[in-house]
């Protein structure tokens, strides 16, 4: 059985999707979910794009464990010298160099010929070699490259020393038969192709990144570059969760595997939800709501007498459990630790108790405190941004016959503040109010409020995107009042805006 690496590039093109900025913060938190997922490389980003993406990649380095940590460089020796500036500490490291290859990309947007593209990708990656041990090489827009040049290219820079070789379907624009045949024609054509690993890197433009990359493996690769939920530019990235799903569900098919602990991907297509405020449609494969929901009285008559009649994937074996109890009111500090421990967080002893207080809190409002419930905790506890604001207290009254009222007290520089605003529902009253207090002048671009496990004291979550001057952030909130859960959430993105502007 082929094992396939799997190449996890959430924190780079997963970032590039609209509105998907992460801070540092929140990127260490989505690479050390990886880590527990079990995937091969990370990609943390693009070093040389913004000194925002430089931190995270050195972050990423310095706190996760196991991965190989990658940062994206083209073909330029900044770039390369870059990259390395931020991966030289980091013991697992690897630059990914890319350069255009299609006609069309050189003769419009690099107004250079074939020649000159091939001598600076074979120079590019024997400068980022001299610099480290593991170098992986893609020639973009591959699938709309001419075919022997696509050979001739990838042959010289294995010669050059990149140890993976990946074929980017840039535009998400092959389809698998295709794929397939051009993966296996390199495979034919290129000499020393056994030097490398072959990767490929599929975008989902006309909703085929999974099949495509599924038909390169059958061709031979070994790599997948894939997404947490798919997310990426424009339509978006194959996913990692339909990617190791489809392996593992068809070994019989494809005779390999990955090595990707599947328990962990509900629990990380959460946590990049809820950093990134994309949300999953319910109908996606794996991690949508209704991926396991039986609708049908046929199926549902076939499920209880042998669930193998309409279940090809145990929603157990993705981490789904039918709603886990794990703790109550009456649970101590050390069965909290506890539980930590066996979801596999790592977290220092000031986070736990944060978190402590925290649960205590949820759970004197709720009586049973679920899995989902201590995921969206712990991610509270370790995504916050430094606190010029915080939440002191806040009522509202509001009714079909009354104007609905809100009064916020808030902590303001450790100064406290509070301001009583009408509005047109509970919620604007509220955000009114916060927003005289605290004087802002960013506009609410979106509004979500989610409730988390089921039931009427189910935990809302609310997440809102927030924009002032070109700049967005995403703030969250969660509590058992939606309406406490807005304010939380307001206040977390005004946070984030504080923080940026200094
Ligand atoms: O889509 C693409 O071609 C890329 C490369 C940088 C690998 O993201
Ligand atoms: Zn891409």
């Amino acid at each position: 059985m082929r094992l396939i690496r799997i190449f996890d590039t959430t924190l780079r093109d997963g970032e590039q999707s609209p509105g998907a900025s992460m801070n540092t913060e929140e990127k260490v938190n989505v690479a050390r979910q990886l880590a527990r997922l079990g995937v091969d490389i990370i990609e943390a980003g693009f070093a040389i794009s913004s000194q925002g993406d430089f931190d995270a990649i050195r972050a990423v380095g310095g706190e996760v464990e196991g991965p190989v940590i990658a940062s994206l460089a083209r073909c330029r020796e900044a770039d390369i010298k870059r990259a390395w500036e931020a991966l030289k500490d980091i013991p697992k490291r690897r630059i990914h160099t890319f350069h255009s290859t299609s006609d069309i990309h050189l003769k419009y947007q690099y107004r250079i010929g074939r020649e000159e593209a091939l001598k600076r990708s074979v120079e590019m990656v024997r400068l980022a070699r001299s610099l480290v041990e593991d170098v992986e090489f893609s020639p973009m827009d591959a699938t709309r490259t001419e075919v022997s040049y696509l050979a001739e290219v990838v042959e010289a820079v294995i010669e050059a020393g990149a140890g993976t070789v990946n074929i980017p379907d840039t535009v998400g624009y092959t389809i698998p038969s295709e794929f397939e045949k051009l993966i296996r024609h390199l495979f034919e054509k290129v000499r020393n192709i056994g030097q490398a690993v072959i990767s490929v890197h599929c975008h989902n433009d006309l909703g085929l990144a999974t099949a495509n990359s599924l038909a390169a493996v059958s061709a031979g690769a070994g790599q997948v570059e894939c997404t947490i939920n798919g997310i990426g530019e424009r339509a978006g990235n194959c996913s990692l969760e339909e990617i190791v799903m489809s392996l593992r569900t068809r070994r019989d098919y494809f005779d390999a595997d990955t090595g990707i602990n599947s328990g962990e991907i509900m629990r990380s297509s959460r946590l990049v939800t809820k950093i990134t405020g994309i949300s999953v449609q319910p109908n996606k494969a794996i991690v949508g709501a209704n991926a396991f929901a039986h609708e049908s009285g046929i199926h549902q008559d076939g499920l209880l007498k042998e669930k193998t009649t309409y279940e090809i994937i145990r929603p157990e074996s993705i981490g789904l459990h039918s709603t886990r109890l794990v703790l109550g009111k009456h649970s101590g500090r050390h069965a909290f630790k506890a539980r930590l421990r066996e979801m596999k967080y790592e977290l220092s002893e000031e986070e736990i108790e944060r978190a402590f207080e925290k649960f205590k809190h949820l759970a004197d409002q709720k009586k049973d405190v679920y899995e989902e419930d201590l995921e969206a905790l712990v991610s509270e506890t370790i995504t916050k941004a430094p606190e010029k604001y915080a939440l002191v207290d806040i009522a509202v009254s509001s009714g079909m016959s009354q104007k609905p009222t809100a009064s916020v007290r808030l902590l303001i520089d450790g100064a406290e503040a509070s301001r009583t605003s009408h509005g047109d529902g509970p919620v604007d009253a509220a955000y009114k109010a916060i927003a005289v207090l605290t004087g802002t002048k960013s506009t609410l671009q979106r509004f979500e409020v989610k409730g988390i496990t089921g039931g009427m004291d189910a935990l809302g979550e609310v997440t809102v995107i927030v924009d002032e001057d070109g700049r967005t952030v995403r703030g969250h909130g969660a509590d058992t009042d939606i309406i406490t859960a807005s304010a939380l959430a307001y206040v977390n993105a005004l946070n984030k805006l504080a923080a940026k502007r200094k």
